[in-house]
């Protein structure tokens, strides 16, 4: 029998290459979101209600707003962390069930270069994005003895809309001059990473932080 995955935000960017790479060997599970508004919280107890089990998590769904600390609003942080930061833990709580039952399980949280390091007016992302790798190492520590293993991926700068939202042209020329590669990342390079630690060939790496940003960090 096929593995069951469970991706969030697979409908487009990153989450889609994801999806493209995974679904010939994988039971591969995209909420709508109609089913699952990981802004609201509640509608993840409500889409768990009837048991729903995965063995394999993918944690991609995010959004990003950039704002000066002047201009953040109350809901601008409810929004940034329930869809960045509490949505993932709660999917991790629900899925992290059937994944000891059976002694195995593999998640993978989707960070950002800006969770290694930061810049101006990115303190709302910046704090879901640092958060994410605070509960993936955590959870390495406390899931291992279960065989369930639990890594970050942290995409450099990658064309998808996202990233076309948040950068003039300007700014993505500028950008190009700082990565050793001089390009940004297509979807597919960073899909290829979570496709091996959620493989059988990931058998080891656990509570890891792996960046994929052409060299920008380095
Ligand atoms: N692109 C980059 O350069 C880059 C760099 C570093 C990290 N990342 C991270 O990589 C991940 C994917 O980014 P991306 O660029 O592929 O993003 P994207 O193209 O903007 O797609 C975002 C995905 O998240 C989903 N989503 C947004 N809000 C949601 C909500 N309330 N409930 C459920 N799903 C929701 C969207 O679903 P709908 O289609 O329904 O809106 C969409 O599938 C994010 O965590 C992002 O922070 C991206």
């Amino acid at each position: 029998m096929k593995r069951r995955v469970l991706l969030t935000g697979g409908s487009r960017g990153i989450g889609k290459a994801i999806y493209d790479e995974l679904i010939d060997t994988y039971d591969v599970v995209i909420p709508k979101r109609e089913e699952l508004d990981l802004c609201d919280i509640s509608s993840i107890d409500r889409y768990f209600e009837d048991g729903k089990s995965f063995d394999i998590l993918i944690n991609n769904a995010g959004i990003n707003i950039i704002k000066d600390i002047d201009s953040i609003l109350d809901e601008d942080i409810q929004k940034i962390n329930n869809i960045n930061l509490v949505a993932p833990l709660k999917l991790t709580k629900y899925c992290v069930k059937g994944m000891k039952a059976n002694k195995f399980g593999k998640i993978v949280n989707i960070s950002s270069i800006w969770g290694v390091r930061s810049k101006e007016k990115r303190t709302l992302y910046s704090g879901t994005k640092f958060g994410i790798i605070g509960q993936t190492k955590a959870l390495a520590r406390e899931l291992g003895e279960y065989n369930i293993l639990i890594n970050a991926v942290c995409p450099g700068f990658t064309a998808t809309e996202l990233t076309m939202q948040s950068l003039s042209e300007s700014e993505m020329e500028a950008v190009f001059g700082q990565i050793p590669l001089k390009r940004m990342a297509e979807p597919k390079e960073i899909a290829n990473c979570i496709k091996f630690l959620v493989g059988d060939d990931n058998t080891y790496i656990t509570g890891q932080t792996l960046v994929v940003d052409g060299g920008f960090t380095a």
